[in-house]
């Protein structure tokens, strides 16, 4: 299902989290997080990818000992809208996969999830930490 013009399809939030380098649990801007960033960016820029990928920056994603850390997320559209909201809620977790975790990521990973998710519709299994 493709999204509309004011709905990207996926959008991608990349933890920029940032703090002090002797924090003890560490944070994804000290693992490469902007570079992450950028390279999402770059990626969606040169696939001309830009109206059905969104690319955000957010802060900790509860998953700091797997930085750098990316979450796709798909925005609901219009699936199954025609149903009452408890039984279409209940149909979108079974039928619908909401969420994507990346982790550990470098900038070398990223063409690939962007090929992967973006454009073939298949997670990257390689760089995935979890799903729901
Ligand atoms: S700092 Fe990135 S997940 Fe916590």
């Amino acid at each position: 299902m493709l999204g509309t013009m004011n709905s990207p399809q996926y959008r991608v939030f990349v933890c920029t989290k940032q703090r002090p380098a002797n924090a003890p649990e560490g944070c994804c801007c000290n693992v490469g997080a902007l570079e992450i960033y950028q390279a999402f960016q770059a990626e969606i820029d040169k696939r001309q990818l830009g109206d059905r990928i969104e690319v955000r920056r957010s802060g900790c994603l509860d998953c700091c000992e797997a930085g750098a850390i990316a979450l796709v997320y798909r925005p609901h559209q219009n699936e199954f809208s025609w149903l009452p909201t408890k039984l279409r809620l209940k149909l979108r977790r079974w039928f619908v996969p909401q969420r994507c975790l990346y982790g550990h990521l470098t900038r070398a990973d990223i063409p690939a999830i962007v090929e992967s998710h973006f454009i073939k519709g298949q997670a990257l299994k390689r760089c995935q930490i979890s799903t729901n």
